[in-house]
């Protein structure tokens, strides 16, 4: 099972933010924000006052932190030789997936964050002042849509946390296009692990192929993708909940499992790990031996690797999600 926490410091500097805020309603609020985000609605109409904002910190983040940063290590695994300096975060909310991306990648220098709410950007700016990561501490924080971002160089390393569910439809394939040309190493674009969240990622990545990009997660490559209804491609990340996050959610167990969709596209300087297949379930381990449900470049196959197989010890290590 993969496992992501937060960093200690951002944990931390969470802490402090939720109980600067109203604590009665938290838990009511973040129902609220989960209800809305469940039901299609937008930050926008969800998150509106620093009230929201400590709900979606305590009751949301760390999963969106958790999913994002599981992602990335799925990136650093195909890309070892990638050592991104620069970082565009777009739709960065209070900046979740910089701090992933800053934990991932030490190598990155600057960080820049941009969004239309000015609510979450505040939080986004309290959280990076407390982080010993330079690169976080100087994010240019920038309020706007990808329009303010016209002149823009291009970023090593563009992150899309959670951000193409509340973009429209008819916006979808023209963002994806955009944070391509933004982009001079990897795109990674992360969403819920929904079947409305995958057919968006299973669209960025038709449109994003056609622009030349080359899958660097999770795909084994570049052909049509298996995946057909009512199964979707999809991964989980176990984080754990820390009080304040168990009290907004009302919740007594001190975890929880989060469902992802991903894709991300690499340059093509940036040289690849060749894989084979990626496992798309929880492998199920039987008496004679294990039996994963792989994507390959064949299509979706099932396989088993026996107690007796030379490979059967490093299959004992593989999980849900992983590369082989
Ligand atoms: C669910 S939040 C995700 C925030 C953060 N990336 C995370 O993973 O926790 C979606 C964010 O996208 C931002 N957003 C939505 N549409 C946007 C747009 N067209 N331009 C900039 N930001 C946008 C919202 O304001 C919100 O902060």
């Amino acid at each position: 099972m993969t496992f992501a926490a937060l960093p200690p410091e951002l944990r931390d500097a969470i802490e402090q933010l939720v109980h600067a805020a109203p604590q009665q309603s938290l838990a009511a609020r973040a129902a609220r924000t989960s209800d809305a985000y469940r039901d299609g609605r937008g930050s926008d109409a969800t998150i509106r006052d620093a009230g929201d904002v400590a709900a979606y910190l305590a009751a949301r983040l760390p999963a969106t932190y958790a999913a994002i940063a599981a992602s990335l290590n799925a990136v650093a695994a195909r890309a070892p030789g990638f050592f991104p300096q620069s970082l565009l975060d777009f739709g960065s909310g209070p900046g979740t997936a910089s701090w992933a991306a800053a934990q991932a990648y030490p190598s990155l220098h600057t960080i820049t964050m941009f969004d239309r709410s000015t609510a979450l950007l505040k939080a986004a700016k309290e959280l990076a002042q407390t982080a010993g990561n330079p690169a976080l501490q100087n994010a240019q924080i920038m309020n706007g849509g990808l329009a303010s971002h016209e002149t823009a160089a291009a970023h090593d390393l563009v992150l899309a946390g959670y951000v193409f569910a509340e973009l429209p439809e008819a916006e979808l394939k023209q963002t994806a296009k955009r944070l391509w040309t933004l982009c001079s190493g990897i795109l990674l674009i992360v969403e819920p692990g929904t079947p409305a969240g995958f057919e968006r990622i299973r669209m960025i990545r038709e449109t994003l192929l056609s622009q030349g990009g080359s899958i660097a997660a999770p795909c084994p490559g570049a052909c049509v993708c298996p995946i057909a209804s009512p199964d979707w491609c999809h991964f989980t990340v176990r984080l754990p909940r820390s009080r304040t996050h168990m009290r907004a959610k009302g919740a007594d167990v001190p975890f929880e499992d989060e469902k992802f969709s991903y894709v991300a596209f690499a340059r093509e300087h940036i040289a690849l790990q060749p894989i084979q297949a990626r496992i798309l379930a929880r492998p199920h381990v039987m008496k004679p031996g294990i039996r994963f449900k792989l994507c390959t470049a064949e299509g979706i196959v099932d396989r088993t690797i026996t107690k007796r197989d030379t490979a059967y010890k490093t299959a004992t290590r593989k999980d849900w999600g992983d590369d082989v």
